[in-house]
Parts: structure tokens; C-alpha cells; sequence
């Protein structure tokens, strides 16, 4: 049989993503452009410069991933795109990259959408297991599935308001420690006193299942202007008790809240293997814990590394592959969604 090989493009957010998947399993490679540095000085992703980015970046990064991959273009079996959710003008640039490139070579194309992608994307390192719980935690959502197999995906759960991802950039924001958050906010949480300040904890309405982190963010906001921090440009964050002892108590109360419910859910659902994706995925504090857990419920937790956490085109030709073999072909009049259901 001839092998599958896979070109996978996200182009979503803030990231040129392409990559070359060979039979479903091994990753030949994984290129991501961030344009973290041309979004920083705005405070957050500028959606007119990310597509213009994107469309200037395509071509070095297919270039650069064949290169690695010891490819050429005409090896490429089947090309798998991210079409929804996102910001729309840059779905749009990479929808329409994939779609020329397999006209051009007359390969079949696959739609994916991003969280399945994400909600995959332990599969690229870990051997598949079904039935599992996913938590998906991304700048964009924060949702849970029930994943029976690779075609029945029920979604139990997700944030009503902001995204765990979103709401570490806001904070860090409002602490004036650039974009993105995470990653800042994590590093600074590390040096801080988690239990210094105490937040309460949202409850709600919609479902047990259900997450919200905007009250959360009006806590944090509170605690800076109580102690007259707004608008403070600390200049050495780590070494400013404040800054550490805030972000660690945010982070303690995220992570906390995000794996009350995984556990909520294993035990409800008696299913055992747990995936966790997305960036916030990466979060150290969260990893602790989910491994306490594990320990604590007798779960069986995938935690990937963290290029297969964010945003990366491995992930996209991973649910591609699949698509492909269940023969789930796009036409090329298919078009790109900012929102849109998981499929
Ligand atoms: O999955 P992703 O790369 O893109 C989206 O689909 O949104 O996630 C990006 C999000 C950002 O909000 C970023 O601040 C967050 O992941 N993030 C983290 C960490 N690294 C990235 N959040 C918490 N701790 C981290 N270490
Ligand atoms: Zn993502």
C-alpha cells in the first residue's frame, strides 16, 4: 500500500504552522512561524497583520518543512487544512494556500477544525485510547469532550466567557508583562506564594461541566487596584512580591478549577484516560496537578510535550490522515468559519 503522507496547515491565529505526517505516526516535521514579535508591541494579536503574515510566510515554511522531511512536493499524498475556528481572514489565507496546492497536484484535500485538532494532538506521542475525556484549553476555548472514537466526539462542557488562555493574557496584561501571558505569568507564578490571595470560585448556571473565568479576571483587577497597582509598570516582575505571589495565586485557582472538573467527569463517566491539549496545556502548574490526579483517581493522563500542546500543523494533518482514510474528501469550493461547531 502506498504511504500516507500528510502536509497539514494551521494558520488560525498567530502561527504559520505546516507540517508532513508520514502513515498517521511519524512526524517528519513540524515548522511553526510565530509572529509573536510583530503582535507584542499592540498588546495581542493584530488579525490584519496575522494574514498578511501568514500569506508572506507560506511558502518558506512549506519550503522549509519539505526540506526537513527529505521531501519534494510531488511526495505529498494529501493535504489537510484548518478551516474553522479562528480569525477568518487568516483561516482564509491557508484554506486557500492548501487549496491551489492540491489542485496543482491534483492530491485530495481534508478540512479539520482546530479543536480536533487540538483534542488529538496527544495521539502524535502517545498510543491512541479510547474511550477518553478531552480538555481542550486554548487562547480560544476551554471545552470537554467525551471521545468515544475518532468519529464520535460529544462536547460535555466549556467556558461561558473567556477562555483560560485568554484569561492568563488579560491578567498579564492588567500586570503589564506583555504578550502572550501564559508563558510570562506561568514563569513569574513559579517565584510566588499561591495562597496569598484567595479568589472565589465561579459556579456555573448552564452546567456543572461548564467553566468561567471572566469573574476571575474581575478578582485579579480588584486585588490590583486595592493595592494601587494599575497602570504600574513593574520594572524587575520577578523579583516584585506582588507580581509573583498574584500570578501564582491565579494560576493556583485556574489549574484547580480546570482539574476539579476533569475529575468530576472521570468519576461521573468512569472513563480513565484523559488528554489534555491546547496551550494553556503547557502550564506547569497545571501539568502538577494533573499529575497528582492521576495518581490520586488511578487516571491514565497524557500530557504532551509542549510543540504538540499550541498551535502546529501536526495536529491538523493527524485528524487529517484519518479523515482521508474514512475517504472524507473537500471539494474546492469549501469555505473557512471563524465559529463553527466541532465536526
Ligand atoms: O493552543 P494555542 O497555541 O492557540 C490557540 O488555539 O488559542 O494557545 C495559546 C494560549 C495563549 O493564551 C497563551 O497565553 C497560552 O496558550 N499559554 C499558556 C502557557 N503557554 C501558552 N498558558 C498558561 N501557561 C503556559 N505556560
Ligand atoms: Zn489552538
Amino acid at each position: 500500500m502506498q504511504d500516507s503522507i500528510i502536509l497539514g496547515f494551521d494558520t488560525s491565529c498567530d502561527e504559520t504552522s505546516v507540517a508532513i505526517l508520514k502513515n498517521g505516526k511519524e512526524v517528519l516535521a513540524n515548522v511553526i512561524s510565530s509572529q509573536i514579535k510583530q503582535h507584542a508591541p499592540f498588546g495581542g494579536v493584530v488579525p490584519e497583520l496575522a494574514s498578511r503574515s501568514h500569506l508572506e510566510n507560506l511558502d518558506t515554511v512549506v519550503d522549509t518543512a519539505l526540506q526537513k522531511a527529505g521531501l519534494k512536493l510531488s511526495d505529498i499524498t494529501g493535504i489537510a487544512v484548518t478551516a474553522s475556528p479562528g480569525l477568518i481572514g487568516c483561516l482564509l489565507v491557508g484554506l486557500s494556500y492548501a487549496k491551489s496546492l492540491a489542485y496543482t497536484l491534483g492530491i485530495p484535500l481534508t478540512l479539520v477544525h482546530h479543536l480536533k485538532g487540538h483534542l488529538f494532538s496527544p495521539f502524535l506521542e502517545f498510543p491512541e485510547v479510547f474511550p477518553f475525556i478531552g480538555l481542550v484549553v486554548s487562547g480560544g476555548h476551554t471545552a470537554l469532550y467525551k471521545v468515544k472514537d475518532f468519529e464520535t466526539v460529544e462536547s460535555i462542557g466549556e467556558t461561558v466567557d473567556d477562555a483560560a488562555g485568554e484569561a492568563y493574557d488579560k491578567v498579564a496584561k492588567l500586570l503589564n508583562l506583555g504578550y502572550p501571558g501564559g508563558p510570562v505569568v506561568d514563569k513569574l507564578a513559579q517565584k510566588g506564594n499561591d495562597q496569598k490571595f484567595k479568589f472565589t470560585r465561579a459556579r456555573v448556571k448552564r452546567g456543572k461541566n461548564f467553566f468561567s473565568f471572566s469573574g476571575l479576571k474581575t478578582q485579579v483587577l480588584k486585588v490590583v487596584m486595592e493595592n494601587n497597582r494599575k497602570d504600574v509598570v513593574s520594572t524587575n516582575p520577578s523579583e516584585d512580591p506582588f507580581i509573583v505571589d498574584l500570578c501564582a495565586s491565579f494560576q493556583r485557582e485556574v489549574a484547580e478549577t480546570l482539574v476539579e472538573k476533569v475529575a468530576m467527569v472521570a468519576q461521573e463517566t468512569g472513563i480513565c484516560n484523559v488528554l489534555v491539549s491546547g496551550g494553556v496545556a503547557v502550564n506547569s502548574r497545571l501539568r502538577r496537578n494533573m499529575t497528582d490526579l492521576a495518581q490520586q483517581q488511578n487516571l491514565n493522563i497524557h500530557l504532551p510535550k509542549p510543540i504538540n500542546c499550541t498551535d502546529n500543523g501536526a495536529m491538523i494533518a493527524y485528524v487529517g490522515h484519518h479523515q482521508l482514510l474514512k475517504n472524507s474528501k473537500t471539494s474546492l469550493d469549501a469555505n473557512a468559519y471563524a465559529t463553527r461547531p466541532l465536526w
